[in-house]
């Protein structure tokens, strides 16, 4: 079951109640309504703190209250009244329109904004975030969250809950598609530009979902074992860059506990790490249905209550009046609600509805889309096609239609509803496999007018290797849908996919793989077929980009953000962690999220592989893998020569790349390092990268200013980062297993 407020069509309803309400104290109305406000704290002249603490000073304690918490959710929570005023997101709390502080309306904005199918809106989907890490382009990032940032304005919304960055240890995650890889450092870098991107429109962005909330089994109650030095240099370290680097205004902690305590009443995670260590000075909101208790979640960090009240509410109203929250620690939470609303922009330039620039915004998706795509396999330069090519078998996935998108509180709204049938639902429902409505098929039309274009739905496998027989090539599309609320049982593709692509692939040798997934595959089938494209899910303009790509319009440059084992038994953890029955809600009772928010017995998951997360298992267990972290081909080749490392309070890493084929090309150039063995680090660790396009022929010199603390390690007898003096070894290349340079360096 899954909550959402609102509609407006309830909306009628509830008028009569609403009225009543109109007597209380804090009564909502959109800024817009209001008179101009006269205050200091109107003055941007002044800084977002010295603004908070004026405003501060002339609130009751109801609108204090009624700044840390929202208004409700079916399913989630009771609905106050006051939910009338929700712009239709998942979120709404009530600001003090007599002081001249908006409501915030947050909404769901993963890889586009969310409900805008039960809105009557329109938003562009961008290609999943994995995908979008899969760039390694910050500058694409920034565009993303932009692009994000306009259309939640366009809306009327003024806070976003995008910027998921939790590390992929578990890529059956079923919300790896939400997030951006295994690597901290590239995840980091990437989330932080996009959040830049977001708030750059003057919309409150936000970071998720603070911490370890590496799997959906079980994850209102699964308590993570994790020690601190692997959680800092692993999962938080992603965080403490996208803190460092993306000034989010909201950090949203996770459903889960870690090491006893809920993320939401943890006060190692909120407290001594985020606000102490990383002097965070926005706000905390909680993950919805994620804070349990009032006191100690205050007393903890946690600012603000979604989506209800049933802790922020009366209860700390209650433990305020009683002292059993000092006013300080209470002020304090108010403080950064104001503070990161005046730094965001929303106080001073409140979004204008208006309509969405849909082709500005397809555009976008599809340039992103087109850096996204990784070539995963090329044998024998089966890609490009050329566009003579006489005859295509189209085989799988709905490819007629539509190419897949990830679900849950991602997900975006196709326009025109579900792209397969029954078509034109409206809105979307809660974890239903949803199709947009690109069509490989009529692109691939496109770039080939003069070729026989056939299309199998691929339900049949040997019907389809009959089509694909008499064809010249063969494409199979090839999908793997993801949700929140639930995890994949294994890599592997399902519905029969391996069937099908082994027999296509045994009737025809020209057979090309486009993979459409939020996170790692299997491929048994990987031997059979001559090229695969991994296109993840590729938002709303997935199949130009595609196409593009299969004929060479585009030459691909992605590389892999995580590392595609060569089965499941190869993970950390063969299998998912399960949750007992005790610990899932009885969702038959119908308050049962009362049992959420009062709190499920725990069950526990131990991360004991530590450290080693992604490329760095593997690695360290000698493990091979299939296509490893870093790894991506392209239409033209490259080399690499002459290291050079140079150490100072910035490490620079030099070296030159030339493009040794016939083609333009983009590649990304990665720098690793291995620590000194004293370390008991992992074999090596990505500590920069950068992006460089080149001509035929072309050489260009690359350097890369890395961190220090990106070389360090975490202590945590002095709770800090320490580089530990001794020889690191330098390398770099085009992926995590091929760095043809190396170089060793004396670090102090
Ligand atoms: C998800 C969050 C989301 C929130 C609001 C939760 O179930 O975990 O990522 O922002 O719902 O829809």
């Amino acid at each position: 079951m899954r909550k959402r407020p609102y509609s407006f069509l309830q909306i009628p309803a509830i008028l009569g109640v609403a009225m009543i309400c109109l007597s209380l104290p804090v009564v909502a109305q959109t800024a817009a309504k209001q008179k101009p406000v006269k205050g200091r704290w109107m003055d941007s002249s002044w800084s977002p703190d010295e603004r908070a603490s004026l405003v501060l000073k002339e609130m009751t304690l109801d609108e204090k209250i009624s700044l840390l918490h929202g208004t409700g959710m079916e399913g989630i929570s009771p609905i106050s009244p006051l939910a009338i005023h929700s712009n239709g997101g998942a979120g709404c709390s009530i600001g003090v329109p007599r002081l001249g502080i908006p409501n915030i309306q947050m909404s769901d904005a993963a890889y586009g904004v969310r409900q805008s199918g039960e809105n009557g809106r329109y938003s562009t989907a961008l290609p999943s975030n994995v995908g979008a890490a899969a760039s390694w382009d910050p500058n694409a990032a920034y565009e993303y969250g932009a692009l994000i940032g306009r259309e939640l304005r366009d809306q009327g919304y003024n806070m976003s809950l995008g910027g998921g960055v939790n590390v992929t240890r578990e890529p059956r995650n079923g919300r790896t598609f939400e997030y951006m890889g295994e690597d901290p450092i590239l995840a980091g870098t990437m989330v932080a530009q996009l959040i830049r991107g977001t708030q750059a429109q003057h919309v409150i962005g936000d970071i998720k979902h603070y911490a370890l909330n590496d799997q959906e089994s079980g994850r209102n109650a699964v308590n993570v074992n994790v020690d601190k030095r692997s959680m800092r240099e692993s999962d938080l370290l992603a965080f403490e860059i996208g803190v460092a680097q993306g000034d989010p205004a909201a950090v949203m902690c996770s459903y889960n506990r870690v090491n006893g305590d809920y993320a939401c009443e943890n006060s190692y995670l909120l407290t001594d790490v985020l606000k102490k260590d990383w002097k965070y000075k926005g706000f905390v909101v909680s993950d919805w249905g994620g804070t349990h208790s009032a006191e100690k979640a205050s007393a903890a960090g946690l600012d603000h209550e979604e989506p209800g009240e049933y802790f922020y509410g009366d209860p700390l109203k209650k433990a305020v009046q009683s002292g059993k929250v000092p006013m300080a620690e209470f002020d304090e939470h108010v403080h950064r609600v104001l503070r990161s609303m005046f730094a965001s922009g929303v106080i001073d330039d409140p979004p204008q509805k208006s309509v969405v620039d849909v082709m500005g915004g397809l555009d976008v998706a599809q340039k992103i889309e087109e850096q996204s795509i990784v070539l995963l396999k090329n044998e024998g330069n089966q890609l490009p096609l050329s566009s003579s090519v006489s005859s295509i078998a189209v085989i799988g996935a709905h490819s007629d239609v539509g190419m897949i998108s990830g679900g849950g509180s991602a997900q975006v709204d196709p326009p025109g509803g579900n792209a397969i049938k029954p078509r034109g639902q409206g809105r979307t429902h809660w974890q239903d496999e949803i199709w947009f409505p690109t069509s490989p098929l009529r692109s691939i039309k496109a770039k080939a007018p003069q070729a026989k274009v056939v299309h199998d739905p691929g339900t049949d496998p040997s019907s389809a290797a009959a089509v694909a027989k008499s064809a010249d090539v063969a494409i199979v599309f090839a999908y793997q849908w993801e949700s929140e609320g639930m995890d994949l049982p294994t890599l592997g593709l399902q519905h029969n996919q391996n069937e099908l692509i082994s027999a296509v692939a045994a009737a025809n040798p020209h057979t090309v793989v486009v993979l459409e997934t939020g996170t790692a595959t299997l491929m048994p089938w990987i031997g059979q077929v001559s090229a695969v494209l991994e296109v993840w899910f590729p938002g709303s303009r997935g199949a130009e980009a595609t196409a593009n790509v299969l004929f060479g319009d585009v030459n691909p440059s992605a590389k892999l953000p995580m590392t595609f084992p060569k089965s499941d038994a190869d993970l950390p953890h063969t299998t998912i962690v399960k949750p007992p029955k005790e610990s899932i809600p009885n969702e038959a009772d119908p308050n049962h999220w009362k049992q959420v928010l009062e709190g499920l017995p725990a069950f526990q998951i131990k991360y004991d592989e530590g450290l080693k997360v992604g490329y760095k298992w593997y690695d360290a267990e000698n493990k091979p893998v299939l296509f490893p972290f870093g790894y991506g081909l392209s239409y033209t080749t490259y080399s690499y020569s002459g290291l050079k490392v140079t150490p100072g309070d910035k490490v620079t890493v030099s070296f030159t790349v030339q493009n040794t084929g016939n083609r333009e090309g983009g590649e990304i150039a990665q720098v690793y390092a291995s620590l000194p063995a004293s370390t008991g680090e992992p074999p090596k660790r990505l500590i920069g990268w950068s992006k460089v396009r080149l001509k035929p022929g072309e050489s260009k010199e690359v350097s890369v200013e890395v961190d220090r603390k990106y070389l360090s390690i975490f202590n945590v007898q002095q709770n800090a980062w320490q580089l530990v003096p001794g020889d690191y070894n330098i390398m770099a290349g085009s992926s995590s297993q091929a760095l043809p340079l190396k170089q060793s360096v004396t670090l102090q």
